[in-house]
């Protein structure tokens, strides 16, 4: 074969995938019974090595339990010095303050203007452009009960079921019951769902679901979501400030959060801004690479809106579970992390080891499933490792098309299609490697299902906030939760902004936190950290099982 980009090795076992193929076509694996589950779980999930967490030392969620990466960045003091900061000298004034441009954020912003908030008095604060989020890198698709065979009832069971029964009723609740209205809200906005010829939207399973209710736009639904919001922003000339990442949030002397302080990443000057409610919609966390795993995550997912929250006093919550997507890619290396959608699953590829041989049902929930993987290629010794290292299994894409017929791969995979193509990499033709990365946070800042948090005027919404998917989030949810749950922010702060009366304004919750810290002799480097730092190897930590090296 002319410039074949997979090594000898990998081509050899390439060919144990296609001998099984035609018999695989027939059989498909049963679920893991409970108590494997169990096993595979308390053995392989990385949530389970107790070495690799940290019990809060100070602070308002003392005692929580949480990755040691992320008691790094609660443990220390701030990046910003309050005696720089002259609150006396505020540069924007508003009613609402949105820190983060992603979906939650954008939904916010919109349904605030719904509820009664003019757009001149919001303020959307980006660390980068617009819409350069975690909604962007969605792919698969959004879930919502919409068919006559399914229900909000049956939705809410599956996912407190993929949560293990941890997750918090009244937020799942909320997700499911105002899944299908947002989906008809994006429908009417012209976002281009999937579709069969009768105009009834197409809809799959995800892991763990046992009703077909993932819509989609092909393989890349959030970025069809996040170009719908944006344009919706951008119509209603909501201002947005971009660059310029909120550092620390602002608090009166009341104990009610009253804004925050931006940086300006051009400039390094600071930017102060008053707001009678401040929602936080940053994200998750995915560039801490917690425990050295890469990660599906945007670049500026690193956990900044927590920090800030937790120093003016908002409880965390399920910060002990952190997502491992099953399949992010193995090889190439200049892809490895980056998702390869469960849809691939949903469509009906197989997760394979060097023998070809499947060894577990493709759609577990995630936390089983990335287990499942982790166990083959560790314990059972059966994974390929690739020649930089990186361990990895086959996913046997060419699947599809021989269950669907040609060409459905191009079709409902575009997107992916074109991702290792660029590499020389044909998963039409070919199987590709993948492994688990770095997801989604579970975990995040407690809210209540209209998102507040416990500090006065603070609301958060989308991955930030921890709760709504218990321990292990199901595909989906995600994509809903920034939209339930952006919406519910702005709803909710439209109607309390008119009762809003600020004090004073301070930053003393800083130099207190601060105080705690030196109390506690921490030795970590300040955060927010904006960004991650790849100058040094992030992954020489990594706790990748290495019992089958060669
Ligand atoms: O696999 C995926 O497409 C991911 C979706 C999600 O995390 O919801």
């Amino acid at each position: 074969m002319v410039n074949d980009p997979y090594p000898d090795y990998m081509r050899e076992s390439i060919k144990n995938v296609e001998k099984t193929r035609e018999k695989r076509l027939k059989v498909t694996m049963d679920h893991c019974s409970p108590d494997e589950i169990d096993d595979v779980l308390n053995n392989f999930h990385p949530d389970f090595i107790k070495e690799q967490k940290a019990s809060l030392r100070f602070g308002v969620s003392k005692g929580e339990v949480v990755p040691l990466e992320v008691s790094k960045l609660i443990e220390t003091k701030s990046v910003l010095d309050p005696k720089k900061v002259d609150l006396n000298k505020i540069d924007f004034n508003v009613d609402m303050l949105i820190i983060g441009g992603g979906g939650a954020g954008a939904n916010a912003a919109l349904w605030a203007i719904k509820n009664g908030v003019k757009a001149e008095n919001i303020l959307i604060a980006t660390k980068l452009r617009m819409g350069d989020s975690n909604t962007t890198m969605a792919q698969g698709g959004i879930q919502a009960a919409v068919r006559e065979v399914d229900s909000p009832a049956i939705h809410y069971l599956d996912a407190i079921g993929g949560g293990h029964y941890e997750n918090d009723p009244p937020l799942t609740r909320r997700l499911v019951r105002d899944a299908p209205l947002l989906l008809q809200w994006y429908e009417k906005l012209g976002m281009m769902f999937d579709k069969f010829e009768d105009g009834t939207m197409d809809a799959i399973h995800g892991g763990g679901t046992s009703r077909k209710r993932m819509h989609f736009a092909k393989d890349f639904t959030g970025a069809e979501i996040m170009k719908t919001l944006r344009d919706e922003v951008f119509n209603h000339e909501i201002p947005i400030i971009e660059f310029c990442p909120a550092i620390e949030l602002i608090k009166d002397d009341k104990g009610q959060v009253a804004g925050a302080v931006l940086l300006n990443l051009d400039s390094k000057e600071y930017i102060t801004v008053k707001a009678k409610a401040t929602v936080v919609t940053t994200g998750g966390f995915g560039r801490l690479h917690i425990q050295g795993f890469p990660t599906s995550n945007h670049y500026g997912a690193t956990f900044d809106g927590c920090v800030m929250g937790y120093r003016a006093g908002a409880p965390l919550k399920m910060m002990k579970s952190v997502q491992y997507h099953p399949t992010g890619a193995a090889f190439p290396e200049q892809i490895v992390g980056l998702l390869v959608t469960e849809k691939v699953r949903g469509k009906g590829a197989q997760v394979l080891n060097k023998n070809g041989e499947q060894f577990c049902f493709p759609l577990e929930t995630r936390d089983v499933e990335a287990s499942l993987i982790i166990r083959e290629c560790s314990k059972r010794n059966n994974g390929l490792v690739t020649p930089s290292g990186q361990p990895g299994l086959w996913l046997d894409s060419p699947l599809i098309d021989q269950i669907h017929g040609e060409g459905t791969i191009a079709k409902n995979f575009a997107a992916m299609v074109r991702q290792f193509e660029r590499f020389g990499v044909n998963m039409i033709e070919d199987p590709i490697l993948i492994y688990p990365t770095l997801h989604y946070q579970n975990g995040g800042l407690a809210i209540d299902e209209n998102t507040a948090t416990a500090v006065k005027n603070l609301y958060a919404a989308g991955e930030v906030c921890g709760g709504t998917h218990g321990s292990n989030r199901l595909m989906g949810n995600s994509l809903l939760e920034i939209s339930v749950f952006g919406r519910a922010a702005g709803i909710a702060a439209a109607k309390n902004i008119p009762k809003v009366s600020l004090g004073k304004l301070t930053l003393d919750h800083i130099t207190k936190y601060n105080a705690l810290c030196d109390e506690h002799k921490v030795k970590n480097p300040p955060s927010p950290i904006l960004f991650p730092d790849y100058s040094q190897d992030k992954h020489k930590d990594r706790v990748i099982p290495t019992n089958f090296l060669v």
